[in-house]
Parts: C-alpha cells; structure tokens; sequence
C-alpha cells in the first residue's frame, strides 16, 4: 500500500488549523482563516445524483452531475456536495468554485481502475521536469482548474486511487500516457484541503509534491 507521506503531511499540517495555502514563485505558503466557507447554504448528497457507494458501479457521470448543480449557488455563498459512507468507485472528474467537497465519516472515494476512465490530457506548461513520458497525460481523479474557494474535507474520509495497478504498468512498461496524480488543482486560489486520507497514489510522492506547487493563490 503506498501512502502519499507527503502530500499527507502538508495536509495534516493544514487540517488543524484550516489553513488558505498558496504558491507563489515555488513555495508553499499558507494563512490562516476564520473557516467561514466551510458553511455552505445549500448542500447536495451524490445520493441524489444516482451515485451507488458498492464499490462496484462506476460514479463518474454521478460525481460530474452531482458538482454541474451547485453551480447555480456559486453566486449565493456555494453549496457542499455531501459524500456519505460508502465506497464511491469513480473515474476523474472536475471540481467547480464555491464548492466544498465533504467526505463523510467512512466515505471513500475510490479511483477507477481502467485506464480509460482517466482521461488523457495535455502536459502540464511546467512540467518539463519528471514527467515519465514525452507528450500527454491522464487527467487526476479529481481536477480543478482555475478555481477559487474550494474545500475538500469531512470526517477523515479517504481518498483512495488504488493506484497498484498503475505502478504495475509502469515496471511492465504497459503505460501510454504519464501517470495521473490523486488531486490536482491548478491555477486556483482559496483552497483548503484537510481531514482526509489519501492512499495508494498512482504516482510518486515528488511528483504530488510538485502538484501542489501547481496550486496557487491569485487572491
Ligand atoms: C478537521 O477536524 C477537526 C477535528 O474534528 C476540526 O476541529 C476541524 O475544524 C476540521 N477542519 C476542517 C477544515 O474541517
Ligand atoms: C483556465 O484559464 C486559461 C486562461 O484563461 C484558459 O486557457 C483555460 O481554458 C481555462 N481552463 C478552464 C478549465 O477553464
Ligand atoms: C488563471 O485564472 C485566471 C482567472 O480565472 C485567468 O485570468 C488566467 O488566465 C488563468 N491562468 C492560467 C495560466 O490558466
Ligand atoms: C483518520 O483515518 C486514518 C486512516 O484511516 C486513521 O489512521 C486516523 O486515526 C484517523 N483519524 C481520526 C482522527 O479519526
Ligand atoms: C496502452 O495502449 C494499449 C493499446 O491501445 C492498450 O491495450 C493498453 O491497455 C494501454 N495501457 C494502459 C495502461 O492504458
């Protein structure tokens, strides 16, 4: 089982505090505050949008549907797309702004383990550094770009991208595309990230280190 131990500690390090993190020119950086997105007006349960926690049916299209309707409350302090117990089997999907994302007490969203429900998308601008093969990527399983106030937390849920097969892929030389990470979020301001697990990254620690060094703060 590989745990991201570091992403794990910015993270553990943030959980406590609720703590705004930014990057600029490289370096981490974060701010404390006073927690007030953490109290959307309007929530959702992806329940409602279909979603089956067996661990078996794929909530792609769930999780997607599921974060396309609080948008109409972006303008209205955000919503919360409530995951509860379960084993939320999903390919990547896109977060939006004003969202919190909460991982309920026992909820686990698990990553799909074919391939194909990991899109394939262009290489990072910055990436020239680490990436294992030349050209495209997949797409992480879950994404955001240019977003601002986003929380993802709960009651230490987990994240978990069953990532085994990925690093078989890898020593087997069976990869196409380089290697999803489990978050990423590029280009977006006012984010926290705390009280979760994440487990079993298809990608290497350094590799998500540098992805958190995508994430910036504008604000
Ligand atoms: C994380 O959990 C702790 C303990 O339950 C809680 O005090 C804190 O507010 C939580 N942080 C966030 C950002 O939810
Ligand atoms: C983010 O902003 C850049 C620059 O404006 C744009 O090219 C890109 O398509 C945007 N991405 C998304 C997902 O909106
Ligand atoms: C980042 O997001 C801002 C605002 O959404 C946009 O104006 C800018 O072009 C984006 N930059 C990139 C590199 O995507
Ligand atoms: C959170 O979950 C992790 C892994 O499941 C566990 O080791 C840890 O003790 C949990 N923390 C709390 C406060 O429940
Ligand atoms: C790589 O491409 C081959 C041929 O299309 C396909 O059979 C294989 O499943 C792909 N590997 C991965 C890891 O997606």
């Amino acid at each position: 089982m590989k745990r991201s131990f570091l992403l794990l500690y910015v993270l553990l390090v943030h959980a406590f505090y609720g703590a705004w993190c930014s990057s600029v020119g490289g370096s981490l950086h974060c701010e404390y505050s006073n927690l007030a997105s953490l109290h959307r007006p309007h929530s959702v349960s992806i329940t409602e949008f279909g979603a089956v926690g067996d661990g078996v049916t794929l909530n792609t299209k769930a999780f997607q549907n599921a974060l396309f309707y609080p948008n109409s409350f972006s303008d209205k302090g955000g919503a919360k797309l409530f995951v509860p117990a379960g084993q939320w089997l999903t390919g990547s999907f896109d977060l939006i702004s004003h969202l919190t994302l909460w991982l309920d007490s026992g909820a686990t969203i698990l990553g799909s383990t074919s391939s194909e429900n990991w899109p394939v998308v262009d290489p990072l601008p910055s990436y020239g550094r680490g990436r294992e093969l030349p050209g495209r990527r997949h797409r992480s399983l879950i994404y955001g770009q240019n977003l601002t106030d986003v929380v993802i937390t709960g009651e230490n849920g987990t994240i978990d991208g069953q990532g085994s097969v990925w690093w078989d892929w890898f020593r087997n030389g069976e990869l196409n595309y380089t290697r999803p990470h489990l978050v990423e979020l590029m280009n977006s301001t006012g984010l926290i990230i705390s009280n979760l697990t994440f487990l079993n990254s298809p990608f290497s620690n350094k590799m998500i280190d540098s992805t958190l060094k995508e994430v910036s703060h504008l604000v």
